[in-house]
This record gives C-alpha cells, structure tokens and sequence, in this order.
C-alpha cells in the first residue's frame, strides 16, 4: 500500500490519540483540563518546590497554590529564552497563594505577556522593586494580601498599566508607604490595623468603584471626592464619631456597610448626599442609642436597610424612614426596639419588615 497522508491517518483514530497526549502532556502530578482552546493545568498541594517540567502548550491557567515555591526565577528561568517555556505564552491566569515566596526583585514576569491575574497570597513577601513587575502590562487582578509588605513606591507598580483589581489585605503596609496606581477601580484593604488613613492614597483614584477598608482600627472617616466609588465597606473599625461630611463627595455610591463600629449616635443627616445609596447596613452597633429623625434624610433611592442587632437601640422616630419612599426591605430585628409607632412605615408602597427579636 502507499503512504498515507496525514488526514488517513488521523481518520484511523490510534494516532489522534496519540497526537492528543503529545501535545497535552500533563504533568503527572497535576491535573490538565482543556475547554475552548483554553487548558488549565491545577498543581495544587503537591509539596511542590518549582514547575513541573512539560507544561502543556497552550496553557492559560496554572494554579501552584498550596505548595512551597520559594524562589520565583525556580519557576520560570524566562532570560534564556528556552522553548521548555513556550506554554508561557498563552499563560493568563497564575496562582502561587500560600507559598513560601519571600522577595520578588528580579524581571521574573517578562514572558508572561498575556498575564491577566496573578495570586500571590498568603507569601511571606517583604521585599519588592521597581523590577518585581516589569513586563506585566496586561495584569489586571493582582492579589498580595496576606503578605508582609513593607513598602510600596510608584515606581514598584509602574509597569502595570492595566492594573484594576489590587488586594492588599492583611499585609500590615502602612499608608505612608503605599501608592496605589491610578488605573485601580477596586481596592481591598482590609485587616491592615490603620487607626488612622491618609486619604492622599485614595484621592486621585477618579475611576475606583469598590473600596473595602473593614477589619482595620480606623477611628474617624471623611473621604474625598470620589466620583465613581460605588461600594464602601468600613465595618469592624474604630469609628466613634461620624463626621457630617464622612460621605458627602460619593455621588455614585449604592451600597454602604457600616456595621460592628462603637458609634452610639447619628445626629445630622450625613447620608443626605446620598441620593443613589440603594443599599445601608447599620448592624451589629453596640453602642448605638440614637437616630436623630433626621438620620436617614435624602435616601430617596433606599431599597434595603439592614439595622439588626443594635442591642441598645429602643427607639425609632415616627418620620425616621419618611424619605425612604422605594424602600423594599427594612430589617430592624433584634434590636432593643419596645413600640413602633403604626405610620413608621408608611411611605412606602411595598415594603417587607422584619421587626423580630425585641423584647
Ligand atoms: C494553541 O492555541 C492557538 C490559538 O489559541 C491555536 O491556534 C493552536 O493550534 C493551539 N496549539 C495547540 C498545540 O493546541
Ligand atoms: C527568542 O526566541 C524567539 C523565537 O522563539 C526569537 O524570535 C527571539 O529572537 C529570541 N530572543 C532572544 C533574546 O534570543
Ligand atoms: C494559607 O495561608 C494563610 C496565611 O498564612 C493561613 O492562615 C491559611 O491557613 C493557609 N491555608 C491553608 C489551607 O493552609
Ligand atoms: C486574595 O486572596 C485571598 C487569600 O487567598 C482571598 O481570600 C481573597 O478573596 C483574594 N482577593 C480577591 C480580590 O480575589
Ligand atoms: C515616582 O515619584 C517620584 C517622586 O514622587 C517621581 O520623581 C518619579 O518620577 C515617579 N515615578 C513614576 C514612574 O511615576
Ligand atoms: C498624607 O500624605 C501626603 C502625601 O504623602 C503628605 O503630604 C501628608 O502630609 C500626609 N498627611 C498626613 C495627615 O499624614
Ligand atoms: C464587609 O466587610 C466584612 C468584614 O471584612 C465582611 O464580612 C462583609 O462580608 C463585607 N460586606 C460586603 C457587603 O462586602
Ligand atoms: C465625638 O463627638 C463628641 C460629641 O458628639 C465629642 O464630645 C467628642 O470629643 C468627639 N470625639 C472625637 C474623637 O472627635
Ligand atoms: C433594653 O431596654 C430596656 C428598657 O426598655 C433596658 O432595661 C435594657 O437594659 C435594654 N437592653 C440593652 C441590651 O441595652
Ligand atoms: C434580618 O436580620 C436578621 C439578623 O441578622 C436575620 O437573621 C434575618 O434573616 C433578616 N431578615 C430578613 C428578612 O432578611
Ligand atoms: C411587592 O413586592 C413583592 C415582593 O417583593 C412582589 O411580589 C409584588 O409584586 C410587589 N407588589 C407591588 C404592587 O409592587
């Protein structure tokens, strides 16, 4: 018989097979999944200290978490421009959380041009430079939290031009040694024991949309303009006393937690500004006593206020929620609340209450 081209002898089927696993290749250890084009090879907790050799080509998504990498130029060895590095190229997705990574000071992430999200979680990184991450200008999501982050410079970011999801949670940074870069629309800070905040740090971020500062000391907030920001979170901090002007520059803002802080009263109506504000969380306030019937004043746009579990709170005023007038959902469960006054809830339409669990 002659030869047969190719295409017969794909048709016999043996061999498609066979050109399937040379070009897969998975590492024994991991587990390799291809869907639409795009391969995820998954290395998870295997006591790993560097990439297993043959990676597949093609690979978009390389999950290394739970392993112990200590050294990044291990993984990747990118300068000698070796083919065993192609894989690299299609690569969008990497995730090192909960490795043993303590530095990153040299080009590491050259090759990786397509990277998008890079997790570099619960490390032990001190140490970062304005080479750290040259070559990621298409990172988007880049997550440090869990780190011992000591200082972050303009000139550590610069190359991450397209950066717009950054989690520094739980890396105790200080403010004055952070700089966030400009492109950044979501922001997580939590648990960075701040007592204090210097909003310098935030206030040219024309474009951030999401800003959670919970789980910090803070005692006192009052945020500069930020035209776009739409979610806020500053429960569990130290805040004593709301200013008046706390969020009076946040035109865009729908949702708002404020829970666990130690204030015992609102006064004035601070959330009057507040005309797109669809969603207020004011739970878990152990020392509130008072809501001045002025309070929620403005929340034209309210859908849904959770107030539960303010043990101290007794009493609400009779007009407190006049101005709530698309309010769907008002929870005051569990607070300390003996009557409420039949027209409370009056102007809405179509409300929905939970008032249980007072005494
Ligand atoms: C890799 O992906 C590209 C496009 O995404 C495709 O053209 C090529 O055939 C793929 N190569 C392999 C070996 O799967
Ligand atoms: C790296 O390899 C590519 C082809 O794979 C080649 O085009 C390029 O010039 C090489 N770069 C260096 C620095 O050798
Ligand atoms: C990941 O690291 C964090 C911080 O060190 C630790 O609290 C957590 O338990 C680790 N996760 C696992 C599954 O080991
Ligand atoms: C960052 O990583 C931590 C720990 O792995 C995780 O809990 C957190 O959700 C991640 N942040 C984002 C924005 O995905
Ligand atoms: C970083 O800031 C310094 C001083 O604040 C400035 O001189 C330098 O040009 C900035 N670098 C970049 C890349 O923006
Ligand atoms: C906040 O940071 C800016 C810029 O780093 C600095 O000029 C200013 O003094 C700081 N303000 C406070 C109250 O620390
Ligand atoms: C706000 O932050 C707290 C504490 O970090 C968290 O438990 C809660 O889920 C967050 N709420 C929202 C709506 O993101
Ligand atoms: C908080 O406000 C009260 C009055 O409402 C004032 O006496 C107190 O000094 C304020 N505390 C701080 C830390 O600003
Ligand atoms: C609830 O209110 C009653 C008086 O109506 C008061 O005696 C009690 O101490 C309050 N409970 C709390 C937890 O403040
Ligand atoms: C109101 O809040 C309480 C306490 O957090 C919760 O258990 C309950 O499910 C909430 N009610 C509704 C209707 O969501
Ligand atoms: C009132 O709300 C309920 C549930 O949210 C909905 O099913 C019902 O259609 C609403 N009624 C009116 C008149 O809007």
């Amino acid at each position: 018989m002659g030869v047969k081209t190719p295409w017969q002898l794909l048709s016999a089927g043996v061999v498609l097979v066979l050109f399937t696993t040379s070009v897969q290749c998975c590492p024994s250890v991991c587990q390799c999944t291809t869907r639409n084009f795009q391969t995820s090879v998954d290395c998870s907790r295997k006591n790993l200290f560097t990439i297993p050799a043959t990676i597949p080509d093609n690979t978009t998504e390389l999950v290394l978490s739970h392993n112990y990498v200590q050294d990044l130029t291990l993984v990747f060895q990118n300068q000698n421009n070796n083919s065993k590095f192609r894989w690299l190229d299609n690569l969008r997705s990497l995730k090192l959380s909960n490795n043993s990574i303590s530095s990153i000071t040299e080009s590491v992430f050259t090759k990786p041009l397509m990277l998008r999200e890079l997790d570099l979680s619960n490390n032990n990184i001190e140490e970062m430079n304005d080479k750290s991450f040259e070559g990621l200008q298409n990172l988007i999501h880049l997550n440090l939290s869990g780190n011992n982050i000591l200082d972050i410079t303009n000139n550590t970011f610069q190359p991450l031009k397209s950066l717009n999801d950054l989690d520094l949670s739980n890396t105790g940074i200080t403010t004055e040694n952070l700089w966030i870069p400009l492109t950044v629309n979501s922001l997580h800070l939590t648990g960075n024991n701040w007592n204090s905040f210097n909003t310098s740090i935030i206030c040219n971020l024309q474009d951030i949309k999401f800003l959670d500062l919970s789980r910090n000391n803070l005692m006192n907030i009052e945020l500069p303009p930020l035209p776009s920001l739409q979610i806020l979170n500053i429960s569990q901090n130290n805040i004593h006393n709301l200013s008046h002007n706390a969020f009076s520059a946040l035109p865009s803002l729908h949702t708002l937690i404020l829970d666990r802080n130690p204030f015992s009263k609102i006064t004035v109506p601070i959330f009057q500004q507040l005309s797109h504000l669809q969603y207020l969380s004011l739970s878990h306030l152990d020392n509130l006593v008072y809501l001045n019937r002025d309070a929620f004043r403005g929340l034209h746009s309210l859908t849904t206020l959770q107030m539960s579990d303010n043990h101290q709170l007794e009493y609400i005023h009779v007009t407190l929620f006049a101005d709530l007038v698309n309010a769907k959902m008002i929870n005051i469960s569990y607070n300390n609340i003996t009557a409420l006054h039949p027209v409370t809830f009056s102007s809405m339409n179509n409300v929905t209450t939970d008032i249980q669990g007072q005494p």
